[in-house]
């Protein structure tokens, strides 16, 4: 399973631009772990990249300003107006050079503010947790995002990501069931690790890491997220 991600990851073309939005309207689900660790493993793998921060709370941007100097960079965007709304006009503020501009985006992003933010991307990352809550919000949030005319009127492409996985959850059978219906031919996890926790303190990602063995399955996950996302449909 690594070498065919690996192989594959070579062939992925890094000119063209795309836009990514990790969204829940549920806290907590793992939206800022999802988009830190997205951008790194973008970087890693020499694709210019931009992470924007949608979110007054700042986890992302507060993770960049923690990045080590020797890691690949990644260019850091506000998304954040003073008074806490979105800053519609952080895509203006992207280098032109920037080939995968990953956006954080705030808790109970909905309705309008929903609509108008879809229109601008390329693909839509959610991540759920494995509870009955979470799935139940989440389901609500995403017939919110299928039913918005920036979803449907172009071709995007949305990724339900069940994360925290554990097997040996009750409910990781629920999840499963949950991310089947939603489409999802591969079913795409990142598994309950501390490793999140320590590159979340460290301003890296898991494709950072060279322990490669440890953390090979949080590392293995994140490659194949980027797969789903780069593959050609
Ligand atoms: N796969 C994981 N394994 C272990 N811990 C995780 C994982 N994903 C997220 N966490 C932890 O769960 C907490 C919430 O994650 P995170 O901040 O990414 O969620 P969020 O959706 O961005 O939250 P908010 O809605 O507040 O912005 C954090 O402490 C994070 O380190
Ligand atoms: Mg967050």
């Amino acid at each position: 399973m690594t070498s065919e991600v690996r192989v594959r990851t070579r062939i992925w073309p890094k000119n063209g631009r795309k836009f990514i939005l990790v969204a829940n309207s549920k806290g907590g689900s793992g939206k800022s772990t999802l988009a830190t660790n997205l951008a790194a493993a973008y970087a890693r793998l020499g694709f210019a990249t931009s992470l924007v921060d949608c979110d007054q709370q700042r986890s992302s941007l507060a993770w960049m300003e923690m990045r080590p100097p020797m890691a690949p960079p990644i260019t850091a965007v506000s998304g954040c107006a003073e008074v806490g709304v979105p800053q519609l006009d952080w895509a203006l503020r992207v280098s032109p050079d920037t080939s995968r501009v990953i956006v954080d985006s705030p808790v109970a992003m909905r309705d309008q503010r929903l609509y108008d933010t879809l229109q601008k991307f390329d693909d839509i990352l959610v991540p759920v947790l494995p509870s009955a809550v979470d799935i139940r919000a989440t389901t609500e949030f995403l017939k919110e995002v299928y039913i918005s005319p920036g979803f449907r009127t172009s071709n995007k492409r949305l990724f339900v990501i069940g994360n925290r996985v554990d097997k040996r959850n009750k409910y990781f059978h629920q999840l499963s069931r949950f991310l089947k219906r939603m489409g999802s031919h591969e079913v795409m996890t990142l598994p309950d690790s501390y490793v999140f926790l320590r590159c979340a303190d460290e301003g890296i990602g898991v494709a950072d890491l060279n322990d490669s063995a440890r953390y090979e399955e949080a590392r293995i996950s994140m490659l194949k997220i980027i797969n789903a996302i780069e593959t050609k449909v």
